[in-house]
């Protein structure tokens, strides 16, 4: 089976140039001028666009059981909303209970992905902490190429990981060569602020912010930093969102720390005034964690993605539906966490970073693809266009334009975060595994056609 993207501007993380890309058997076979269609290729015109390599969404949560309930974008519906916006890899967490053992809730997580019609690869979270754990972050990450490790600390009572869990799993970590990462809040002032809100009550949407306040995140991302200073571990923190934890990580790379930081397009252009709407369901479809923040915060994670703090981006992807959020109705703090975002995230990056001149496009393969794929160790397979990777695209119509909405959208969630943004710079068409699956408005993902990733 043979693919000829003919025509096109191919862009990668240093330069921009014209050249055909051939597809075989799923794999990048040729890039170069003037490639000659084989027999029975299929050749797509790419006139006029950018061939990019296919998104890389490194914070997802398919199908997430959370909170009493469990997220309404399953591994396919998911992964066949990120074609639809140029997204073709995602990076999925397992997270086992605590008490549960790591390997089996893997197997759980395996088993509910075979359904994707996209790659995927998994982060594992390390809840809890024993002998037992020790073995068997070493059994995924030698056998099925676990490349990171991933702790909540926030989430009291529920999967919260201490400093006796930080500690001992990225001292583990450093022994096996993968990548401890976190979501940086402190789930102790989290808890007591969210109790001390409910007895003064303060019961709705509103709250959700106040009982987050931007220091409960800036001292979890340095205290993570601090420890995986001492222990010699690099760090990779998630969906930073406030101005205090980039900080952190500046100063950190600044004194020659190997951190990482993820934001989430959601971040990046939304504020907390979301939180004061009057209607409970459209509040509360913003309830995720950490919150939507000030403009000052905003402005701070653009300049720590244009000085190079802030690495990848992603979305979290993790999504419910209005009946779901409403268990928090009369208490904020059982509105399920977790927006949607995978159809739209390349589009909001295009629109508000290379529209405005804030990134440059090869900057934008960078954050929304390179850079997640060699963090990941999914690179060289994932996150190029070269000869030998897989033939993961997108052909990106820089001056194509949409209006994001939930009543168009790809994702099975009734709200969109985006709603009613139109946004200038989209997927023309996207490719995965050598196959047309977005073509121009026409979705064609097929369930089960993805498979599990592990780079090289
Ligand atoms: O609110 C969120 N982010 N929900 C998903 C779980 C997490 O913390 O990433
Ligand atoms: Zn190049
Ligand atoms: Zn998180
Ligand atoms: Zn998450």
């Amino acid at each position: 089976m043979s693919l000829l993207i003919r025509g096109g501007t191919v862009v990668d993380t240093t330069h921009s140039y014209r050249a055909d890309v051939l597809c075989v058997d799923g794999k990048i076979a040729a890039v170069g001028p003037d490639l000659e269609a084989p027999p029975g290729a299929e050749v797509v015109d790419a006139g006029g666009l950018l061939v990019m390599p296919g998104g890389i969404d490194p914070h997802t949560h398919m199908e997430l059981p959370f909170m009493g309930t469990v997220a309404s974008d399953d591994f396919y519906t998911g992964t066949a909303a990120g074609f639809a916006g140029g997204t073709t890899s995602i990076i999925d967490f397992v997270i086992p209970n605590p008490q549960q053992s790591l390997l089996e809730a893997f197997r759980a997580w395996r088993g509910w992905a075979e359904k994707a019609a996209g790659d995927y690869a998994f982060h594992v979270a390390v809840t809890w902490w024993s002998e037992s754990v020790r073995e068997e972050m070493g059994i995924l990450a030698r056998e099925h190429g676990v490349a990171s490790f991933k702790h909540f600390m926030a989430y009291k009572n529920a999967i919260m990981a201490d400093d006796e869990v930080l500690v001992n799993s990225f001292r583990r970590a450093l022994e096996l060569g993968a990548l401890p990462t976190v979501h940086a809040e402190n789930g102790e002032l989290v808890f007591q602020l969210q109790r001390e809100l409910l007895a003064a009550g303060i019961t709705g949407p509103e709250a959700h912010p106040l009982s987050r306040p931007p220091a409960v995140e800036g001292e979890a991302a340095n205290r993570a930093i601090r420890i995986a200073e001492v222990i010699g571990v690099p760090l990779y923190i998630v969906h930073n969102s406030a101005k205090q934890a980039l900080e952190a990580i500046a100063r950190a790379r600044g004194e020659g720390q190997r951190v990482f930081g993820e934001v989430l397009a959601g971040h990046l252009v939304i504020d907390d005034s979301v939180y004061q709407d009057s209607d409970f369901t459209r509040a509360a479809a913003h309830v995720m964690s950490p919150p939507f923040r000030a403009k000052e915060h905003q402005d701070a994670l653009w300049k720590g993605l244009q000085a190079g703090h802030l690495h990848t981006t992603a979305t979290d992807h993790c999504t419910f539906c209005a009946p779901q959020k409403a268990a928090g109705k009369d208490d904020f703090t059982k509105i399920p966490n977790g927006c949607g975002g995978i159809e739209d995230r390349m589009s909001i990056l295009w629109h508000y970073g290379v529209n405005t001149g804030r990134l440059t496009p090869s900057e934008f393969v960078a954050v929304t693809s390179t850079n997640a794929a060699r963090i990941f160790n999914l690179h060289p397979r994932k996150g190029a266009v070269e000869a030998g990777a897989d033939a993961d695209l997108v052909l990106w119509d820089p001056n194509g334009e949409r209006t994001i909405s939930a009543k168009t959208h790809h994702q099975n969630v009734d709200f969109n975060i985006f709603e009613g943004r139109t946004v200038r710079g989209v997927a023309r068409r996207t490719i995965a595994a050598g196959k047309v699956v977005w073509d121009d408005g026409v979705l064609r993902a097929e369930r089960g056609r993805g498979g599990i990733c592990r780079g090289r």
